[in-house]
């Protein structure tokens, strides 16, 4: 996650805070820690505080904040206080806190906090959404609902479906590009959008769109000016003080999540809920959510408006998959090496099996590798936890309301856990005898009754599709574009990077 400032807010809190830092400058000279013990608990200690904004300075100052949190940590240990304007938030650090509030301490941490801003995208109330809801039966429905789709088993129909879904969208990447009069600059990106989103639309719904068609081009890039939205942080989810000056970019947010409505309604809901019949067997995930919807008496408000925002958020999963592999694909671009490795694993599952398929997965263990890898300098905590009641970390008091950033930054960057934690090295995850190896460690999805639904589609289609494309091209710069992949922050904007493409041929044995 990554705060923006507009100029305008930016402004506003430099004047803001120069006036108050002139009018409190003898408070500001260092106040004790409270660290009063009460029935063996201590209260978080804290930085020193502004008026209004709190330690919001504190986060203005770096690119990824997150690195702030590393500093303030070797001052004040492991779980500290950190007021972000009026929000109450402690950090936690470390993997045994960051396991407490995950597992042990699941229950007391399922909250999410209120954003009004993330409201906008979610009919003004973020329990219609999967990620920023409060925990609910509602949430434990939806999450059990999506199970058999989003960790489909090898040996389910979904897995099969999956594996059918993707090659065919596979095959379409590598026509269009094939068919590119010059590839010598090519967005792929946005190739890359519309396949994946092929890939959930005939998944999930059982139906795909052309790549011309123009109200699926908007829709594509609806849903990515969203993803890249909510992974950034702004100073208005801290200080609702500034709320008007953003009532036109809560606009622009409203309609982009308005118009995905819509498009999702009329191409696809609707004659879905109208071909709806009883006892039918269910194919796809939308009519599970049929089937659960038109069930009288439910006992967790499940309805037909909750399954289409459902179906709405998980079909976005497309737009994170395909950042993360462009991400991916920006750090293997002045890697020839790194290419070379890839494409040897690929050209013998090719040799074998013809295509690459979910099933090769054991057979790429370097590719897995370079996801991990990808996934160790790109992950960022995007999703903060709220305690629901009075509770404690590490012996620190977390009162309820208290918004928890879990901090991975230093799991996935520091010495002690890494050698050379800067350097991009899939290596790292491969062990003595050649097979991947994950340490412990290594959360990027998170864990507990909050982790991320869409972790396995993310390997899965992943691998396959970076194992294909390398199989048929390889990837070159081109002239003066900076291919600096933007760390700690999962989007890239919809225009980004292009690249310069190769065509190969399978190297015979
Ligand atoms: C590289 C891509 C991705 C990464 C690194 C990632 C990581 C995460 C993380 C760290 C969380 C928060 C967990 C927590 O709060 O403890 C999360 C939540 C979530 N993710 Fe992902 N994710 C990715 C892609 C996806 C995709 C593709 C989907 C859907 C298909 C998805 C669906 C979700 C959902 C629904 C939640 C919220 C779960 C809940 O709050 O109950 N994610 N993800
Ligand atoms: C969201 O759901 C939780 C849990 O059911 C509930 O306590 C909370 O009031 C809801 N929030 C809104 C804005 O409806
Ligand atoms: C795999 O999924 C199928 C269908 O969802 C289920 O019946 C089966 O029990 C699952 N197998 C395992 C090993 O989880
Ligand atoms: C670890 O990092 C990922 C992405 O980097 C983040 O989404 C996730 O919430 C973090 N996990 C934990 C347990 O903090």
């Amino acid at each position: 996650m990554e705060f923006v400032f507009s100029s305008l807010t930016y402004l506003l809190l430099i004047v803001l805070t120069a006036v108050l830092l002139f009018l409190i400058r003898d408070e500001l000279k260092t106040k004790p820690v409270d660290d009063v013990v009460n029935m063996g608990l201590v209260d978080a200690p804290a930085p020193k505080a502004w008026p209004i904004i709190g330690h919001l300075y504190l986060m203005a100052r770096y690119k990824v904040p997150y690195r702030v949190f590393d500093e303030i940590m070797a001052d004040l240990g492991s779980v500290f206080r950190m007021d972000l304007g009026s929000v109450p938030c402690v950090v936690v650090n470390g993997l045994n806190n960051i396991r407490e509030v995950i597992m042990i301490k699941g229950d007391h941490f399922d909250s999410r906090p209120s954003f009004r801003r993330f409201n906008q995208l979610f009919k003004g109330d973020k329990n219609n959404s999967l990620a920023f809801c409060d925990w609910s039966q509602l949430q434990k429905t939806r999450r059990e609902l999506l199970r058999a789709h989003t960790f489909p088993n090898a040996t389910s129909n979904m897995y099969a479906r999956l594996d059918k879904c993707l090659k065919t969208e596979l095959t379409e990447i590598t026509d269009t590009i094939d068919g590119m009069a010059d590839t010598g600059c090519v967005d792929l990106k946005n190739i890359l959008l519309h396949s994946c989103a092929n890939v959930f639309m005939s998944y999930f719904c059982s139906t795909r769109f052309s790549r011309t068609y123009g109200r699926f081009r908007e829709f594509i890039r609806n849903f990515d000016d969203v993803f890249y939205e909510v992974n950034m942080g702004s100073p208005c989810d801290f200080l609702p003080g500034l709320t008007p000056l953003y009532s036109w970019h809560f606009r622009k947010i409203r309609a982009w999540s308005s118009k995905i409505r819509e498009f999702m309604e009329t191409e696809i809901f609707n004659a879905r809920k109208a071909a709806w019949t009883p006892g039918t067997k269910p194919v796809d995930f939308v009519d599970n959510l049929l089937d659960a919807a038109m069930q009288p008496d439910r006992d967790d408000r499940f309805d037909l408006d909750t399954g289409l925002f459902s179906l709405e958020d998980i079909i976005g999963g497309h737009s994170a998959i395909t950042n993360f592999i462009v991400k991916t694909l920006g750090f293997l671009v002045d890697r020839p090496d790194v290419q070379r490795r890839i494409q040897e694993e690929a050209d013998a599952v090719i040799r074998a099996s013809g295509s690459i398929g979910l099933a090769d997965r054991p057979h790429m263990p370097y590719t897995e590798a370079v996801v991990y890898e990808s996934l160790r300098l790109i992950a960022s905590p995007i999703v903060p936890h709220l305690a629901n009641r009075d509770t404690s970390v590490d012996g620190v008091r977390i009162p309820k309301g208290t918004t928890v950033f879990l901090n991975n930054y230093s799991l996935h960057m520091s010495t002690e856990l890494w050698t050379n934690p800067e350097h991009y090295s899939p290596e790292r995850f491969i062990n003595a005898e050649g097979r991947l190896e994950k340490p412990e460690y290594f959360i990027p999805f998170s864990g507990g009754k909050r982790s991320c639904m869409g972790y396995k589609l993310v390997q899965l289609l992943s691998f396959c599709t970076i194992g294909t494309l390398l199989s048929k091209y390889t990837l070159m710069p081109v002239e003066d574009v900076s291919y600096a992949v933007p760390k700690g922050n999962l989007a890239l904007p919809f225009v980004t990077f292009p690249f310069r493409i190769r065509p190969r041929s399978l190297k015979k044995q």
